[in-house]
């Protein structure tokens, strides 16, 4: 490796990064991680803090899970690659979709499609949908709903059922026929509406108003994160999952569950899904399975679509999707090996109490802080705070005060993550209560500098 001062000198010099603008990364360098360790991460200067963002909502089990190092490693050893197109398998996969197949069954899923990240599994997961109803003659279901303020990855179509301007604007036009609905954000609604029941129903009559102007029969699917997360962490009120899975099945639409941040247990619950008591009909799952050690994700499918698949006679349930990288051997074992630690520890356990320990430490800050708007969280380990300078007018705080609070609590022993007005934390699901106050004096130090 080359020495420091090479590092410095040349950050963000010959690469973009992602979700930044290269000028920005010009003139304020990113701060260069060059260790981990537990929830910890070390920065090139030797500075050691907690990890608040959990790598990117990914790192669930922390940095050091030797299983999953070493079950990367032997694979390497055995099998470091083969594909899973048609014709040709590994045994490790195999295991894995075994593996899931009982972890999922309590959700009604039970075969898995591989890929290699979020976003293909998202863009996985809309294509099966409207391949689903060509197979059973609806072919004109080709239309998409979400929410605002969803979070559903960078590919065109994952894009294009984004609920963020930030993430859709500059790539114009993105795809045809996805429409948004309100997300249920009690801090800023269009309804004005503060109750989060009475949001949840404002948002399910939205719904209903949106399936009726389009008609049910050109919708495919409906996606939504359980908890969204990288919008900003808005919990719903626990009436509106099970209302659209109603709204979706009474339609004929399908409900993918986006779960990419949710499954695995960061909401105290094994999957987002499953907290609220609802079924979906796909589910897209990525980051935790192989606790970010490995590129990998899967999309989960219910017993019902699958069937429709699989007794298919007209040849048009043959899968033209896939990526060279599905059902990789060394990410099917980094996830057989992640997924056994996460149930050997209970990690939903945890995620709840410890989640619920951060949301309170919010709230406490928030009574101290007029800056903070509003805190979110309360369901497992994710949290956001949103900043403004008014609480009167909820006006976003600016980016240079959000940016002085980030850096202040780097400073002083916490990793936090901005986005837009919002502080988003996301912490490895193995911390302890000791790190939790670490994560919340951090913060405070941040905003007592403004
Ligand atoms: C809910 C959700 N879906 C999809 C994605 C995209 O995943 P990836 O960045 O692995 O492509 C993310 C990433 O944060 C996410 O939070």
């Amino acid at each position: 490796m080359k020495d420091s001062n090479f590092l410095k000198e040349k950050n963000a010099k010959s690469l973009w990064h992602p979700m930044a603008h290269p000028a920005d990364c010009l003139n304020t360098p990113p701060t260069i991680v060059t260790g981990a360790s537990g929830v910890k991460i070390s920065d090139i200067d030797g500075h050691e803090v907690v990890d608040g963002v959990g790598g990117l909502w990914n790192v669930n089990l922390g940095f050091s899970c030797q299983p999953v190092k070493d079950a990367i490693s032997a694979q390497l050893d055995v099998l470091p690659y083969y594909s899973t197109f048609r014709g040709t398998t590994n045994d490790a996969v195999i295991e894995l979709a075994e593996e899931l197949r009982d972890f999922f069954a309590p959700d009604g899923l039970t075969r898995a499609f591989f890929t290699s990240g979020g976003s293909d599994s998202v863009e996985t997961a809309l294509r099966l949908a409207r391949q689903y109803h060509k197979i059973r003659g609806e072919g004109g279901r080709t239309k998409f709903l979400s929410l605002k303020k969803g979070y559903h990855g960078t590919h065109m179509g994952g894009a294009s059922v984004n609920g963020n301007a930030n993430f859709r604007t500059q790539y114009e036009p993105l795809l045809p026929g996805c429409f948004h609905i309100p997300a249920p954000y009690t801090y800023r609604n269009p309804f004005n509406e503060t109750d989060p029941e009475r949001l949840a129903q404002l948002c399910l009559q939205t719904l209903e108003d949106e399936i009726a102007f389009q008609g049910a029969g050109t919708i495919a699917a409906f996606i939504m994160e359980p908890i969204l997360g990288a919008g900003g962490v808005i919990p719903p009120h626990e009436s509106f999952m099970p209302g659209v899975r109603e709204i979706c099945s009474k339609h004929g639409i399908l409900l993918i569950a986006d779960e990419v941040i949710t499954a695995f247990g960061r909401t105290g619950s094994w999957t987002g899904s499953r907290h609220w008591g609802v079924q979906p009909d796909l589910m897209c799952t990525a980051k935790a399975i192989t606790n970010g050690y490995f590129p990998f994700g899967a999309v989960m499918i219910a017993d019902h679509v699958a069937a429709t698949f699989e007794q298919d006679e007209t040849g048009r349930a043959a899968i033209g999707h896939g990526y060279t990288y599905s059902g990789h051997p060394v990410g099917a074992a980094a996830a057989l090996a992640c997924l056994a630690e996460t149930k050997r520890l209970n990690v939903p356990e945890n995620a709840a109490t410890r989640g619920r320990e951060l949301h309170e430490g919010l709230l406490a800050l928030q009574a101290d802080f007029d800056v903070i708007g509003d805190v979110r969280g309360g369901h497992g380990l994710m949290c956001a705070i949103e900043l403004v300078s008014d609480r009167t007018t909820k006006t976003p705080i600016d980016k240079a005060s959000i940016g002085t609070v980030q850096e202040v609590a780097y400073q002083s022993g916490a990793m936090v993550r901005v986005s837009g007005p919002n502080i988003i934390l996301s912490p490895p699901l193995i911390l302890t209560a000791e790190d939790v106050r670490t994560i919340l004096s951090s913060l405070r130090a941040g905003f007592a500098a403004l």
